[in-house]
């Protein structure tokens, strides 16, 4: 079995082949392609895949390329882990958005949308060359804004591209260690956008054990969302958030610590990741070991200016091994290669499961994945707080991917301007003039709608 890795030099490309190393099952990936765009960038990685590889007897054989269609031919699975722009990007994403005042972050608010505005193109055009290239492979998309990306990209591709994200399984495992129960054996009613959802019921033995979590200060002290949100307010709307969705319920606190950050958080990750990279080519030690320590300072600091806000402390044990990404994507890859059937929570086109979201909006909920792909589970509504937020950001969502697929600059406007943190269509003005001038990409936009 064959899975192509786009942005195969990309920093996380270890965990993922680290879990395929891990995986001794039948049909387990034999090859790996990795396609970059960096040769230098995929030459520092192979290095750390081929000392994980050391210890096996039967590793998947890993072969490099720049050049897209080769990568794609022949491949059973394609994993899409792009950045465009790369961390210089995000990290200009957030720094001219906290400039203006109001949040810069890679995936929500004026900063995710300049980062949809700019990868949405790209991913449009692998969707295109997957379709005619490898029309059967399935395609896992990593890449963020990965709600908006998936949805460009399943217009081309219907449900044979997939979204994941890490955070509703960390979620999931942070919040089931909480009420001492195996995540296994749990139904978790999690709902909403990526980055934007809700888990509203924890269920064991068909009760839902979520209101005695509620009720108990001392178990919700215990987890990250439990201090960040703290219980007055996780009771008030009965439900535990994403830790995304800091973002919008302390929307001030988070601005304010930010902006007294001396560094945003993309601009961290990118001195760490140029660290890594130029004294890995440049030295001939061990370069999983430089990873493994890069890895780690990452994870440590990971959502640290959200946690001072919040006084929520450091991050716990278990989530500094990894989010857990990685495990999501094989789960997923083997439940359709298997056809062993298994429940995730993915980024899927909605079809009738979420009430209030139409058909072909992506929606981030349990799935039902076997060898037919993955079929959305039929949801309990949102709650009207919870589904207020969700259509308007889905709104924003199509504002970028209209912008994205027509050029239309006044649809560009309109995303950045009736994004619920962003707070006058004059500062969305600016922003979007800032963003052009900085970001080449963005030159496709024109003055008029399509
Ligand atoms: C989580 C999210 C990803 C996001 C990442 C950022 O894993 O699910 O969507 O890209 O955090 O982490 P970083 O270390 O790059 O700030
Ligand atoms: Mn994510």
């Amino acid at each position: 079995m064959r899975l192509t890795i786009l942005g195969g030099g990309g920093f996380r490309v270890p965990l993922v082949y680290r879990a395929l190393l891990a995986d001794e099952g039948k049909g387990r990936v034999t090859d790996v392609v990795l396609h970059d765009l960096d040769a230098s960038r995929i030459a520092v990685i192979e290095r750390v895949l081929a000392e994980q590889a050391a210890e096996f007897s039967d590793p998947p054989r890993v072969t490099v390329t720049t050049d897209l269609d080769e990568a794609l031919t022949g491949a059973d699975f394609v994993f899409s882990a792009i950045r465009v722009g790369g961390l210089p990007g995000r990290a200009a994403d957030e720094r001219l958005a906290l400039e203006e005042g109001v949040l810069g972050q890679e995936t929500v608010g004026a900063g995710g949308i300049a980062y949809g505005l700019r990868t949405i193109p790209v991913a449009v055009d692998i969707a295109r060359r997957v379709a005619e290239r490898a029309p059967d492979a399935w395609v896992i998309n990593f890449t963020n804004p990965a709600g908006t990306v998936t949805e460009a990209m399943s217009r081309h591709l219907g449900d044979r591209v997939i979204g994941i994200c890490d955070s509703p399984v960390g979620l999931g495992r942070r919040v089931a260690a909480a009420l001492g129960v195996e995540s296994e054996s749990v139904w978790f009613d999690y709902a909403g956008l990526n980055h934007l959802g809700w888990l509203r019921a924890v269920r064991v033995d068909g009760r839902d054990v979520l209101p005695s979590l509620l009720a108990d200060d001392a178990a919700l002290a215990s987890f990250e969302e439990g201090r960040l949100f703290g219980g007055e307010w996780l009771r008030a709307i009965g439900a535990v958030p994403n830790e995304y969705l800091h973002y919008y319920y302390f929307d001030r606190d988070a601005v304010a610590a930010a902006r007294e950050a001396p560094k945003t958080r993309g601009a961290l990750v990118l001195h760490q990741q140029r660290d890594f990279y130029a004294r890995t080519a440049d030295t001939p030690g061990s370069a999983l070991e430089a990873w493994d320590a890069t890895r780690l300072a990452r994870e440590t600091t990971y959502m640290a200016e959200n946690r001072e806000a919040a006084g929520a402390g450091e991050r716990e044990s278990c989530d500094l091994e990894s989010g857990g990404y990685e495990n999501v994507a094989l789960a997923l890859m083997r439940a359709i290669a298997q056809d062993e059937r298994t429940t995730l929570i993915l980024n899927v086109r909605n079809r009738g499961a979420l009430p209030g979201l139409d058909d072909d909006a992506v929606v981030e909920v349990p799935c039902l994945v076997d060898a037919n792909g993955a079929r959305p589970v039929a949801c309990a509504p949102l709650a009207d707080h919870q589904l207020g937020l969700v259509t308007t950001v889905k709104a924003v969502e199509r504002a970028v991917l209209e912008a994205a697929t027509t050029g239309s600059r006044p649809a560009a406007l309109r995303a950045l301007a009736t994004h619920p943190l962003v707070d006058s269509v004059a500062v969305a003005r600016r922003l979007l003039e800032r963003y052009e001038d900085h970001f080449p990409q963005l030159a496709y936009l024109r003055a008029t709608g399509a």
